[in-house]
C-alpha cells in the first residue's frame, strides 16, 4: 500500500501515558513520523527524558504534566495544546492501569482507580480532543483507544474489573463510530487491542511464562491505521504475540 503518513507531518497528537511501555513508544514514533507529540503522564519527567532524546527527529515531542484522571488537570493539558500548538488533530487514549483485585474480598479503592483511569479518564479526554477538533473544524482527527484482547474475551484470574473496564472500551469505540456518523464527521475511531506486552503493567511472573509483543509492535500499529486512506477506519485491531495462549 502507498503511504500516506506524509499527511500527518507538522500534525498534533497527544498520547495520554507517555511516560513508560506503549504510550512512550507511541510518542517516539510518532515523532519519528513527523508529528508534534504532547505526552501527558504525573511523571512528567520521564516524558521530558523522552522529548529530549527525540532531538534530532523529524518532528517534537513536549511534555505535559496531567493526571488524567483529574478533570481539571485534563482540562488545562488541552488549553496548553490550544495555546501552544493550535490544538489537537489525534488522540491516543493510552494511560491505563490493571490490577488483579477480587471482585469478592478486593477493595473498593481499586476497583475504583481501575474505572476512573481505563473509562472515565479516556471519556474526557476523548471530549476534549473532539472539542478541538471542532473549534478549529478539523474533520479528519483520529481518536485511538488503546484497548486489550481483555476487551474481547472472558476475564481472567482476578482481572475482571480491568476486563470490565476494556470490555467497555470496546463499547464507547463503536458508540463514538455511531455518534460521529450521526453528525457527518469523518473523525476516524480505532480500538487497538494489544495481547502480552512487555512493560512494567503485567505480573512479572506472566512476562516469564508466555511470549510476549514488545511496546513498539503497538507503536506500529498506530502508525498502521493512521496511515491507511482517510476514508478508511481501522476499527477494530487486535494483535498477539505468536504462541499466546489465552
Ligand atoms: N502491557 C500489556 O500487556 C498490555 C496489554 C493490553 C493492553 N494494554 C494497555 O496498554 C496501555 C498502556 O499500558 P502499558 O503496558 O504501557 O502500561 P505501563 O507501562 O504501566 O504504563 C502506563 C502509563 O499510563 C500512565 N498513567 C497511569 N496513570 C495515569 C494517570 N492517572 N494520568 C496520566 N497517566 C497515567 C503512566 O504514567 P505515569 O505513571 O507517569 O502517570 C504510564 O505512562 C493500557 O491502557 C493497558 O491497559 C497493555
Amino acid at each position: 500500500m502507498h503511504s500516506t503518513m506524509e499527511r500527518w507531518s507538522g500534525r498534533v497528537a497527544v498520547v495520554t501515558g507517555a511516560s513508560a511501555g506503549i504510550g512512550a513508544a507511541i510518542a517516539h514514533e510518532l515523532v519519528k513520523k513527523g508529528l508534534k507529540v504532547v505526552g501527558l503522564a504525573r511523571r512528567v519527567e520521564k516524558v521530558e527524558e523522552l522529548s529530549s532524546s527525540l532531538k534530532s527527529e523529524k518532528g517534537k515531542m513536549y511534555a505535559v504534566k496531567c493526571d488524567v484522571t483529574k478533570e481539571s488537570h485534563v482540562t488545562l493539558a488541552f488549553k496548553w495544546v490550544k495555546e501552544n500548538l493550535g490544538g489537537v488533530d489525534i488522540l491516543v487514549n493510552n494511560a491505563g492501569v490493571a490490577i488483579d483485585s477480587s471482585l469478592i474480598d478486593g477493595s473498593t479503592e481499586d476497583l475504583k482507580k481501575m474505572l476512573d483511569l481505563n473509562i472515565l479518564a479516556l471519556s474526557v479526554c476523548t471530549k476534549e480532543a473532539l472539542k478541538s477538533m471542532k473549534e478549529r473544524g478539523v474533520d479528519d482527527g483520529h481518536i485511538i483507544n488503546i484497548n486489550s484482547v481483555a476487551g474481547h474475551i472472558p476475564p481472567q484470574d482476578y482481572f475482571c474489573m480491568y476486563a470490565a473496564t476494556k470490555h467497555a472500551i470496546t463499547i464507547l469505540t463503536e458508540g463514538l463510530r455511531r455518534e460521529l456518523v450521526a453528525r457527518d464527521s469523518n473523525i476516524r475511531v480505532t480500538s487497538i487491542s494489544p495481547g502480552l506486552v512487555k512493560t512494567d503493567l503485567p505480573p512479572k511472573v506472566v512476562l516469564q511464562v508466555s511470549p510476549y509483543l514488545n511496546p513498539e509492535d503497538i507503536a506500529g500499529s498506530v502508525v498502521y491505521v493512521l496511515d491507511t486512506p482517510p476514508h478508511v477506519q481501522i476499527h477494530e485491531l487486535t494483535i498477539l504475540p505468536v504462541r499466546q495462549r489465552l
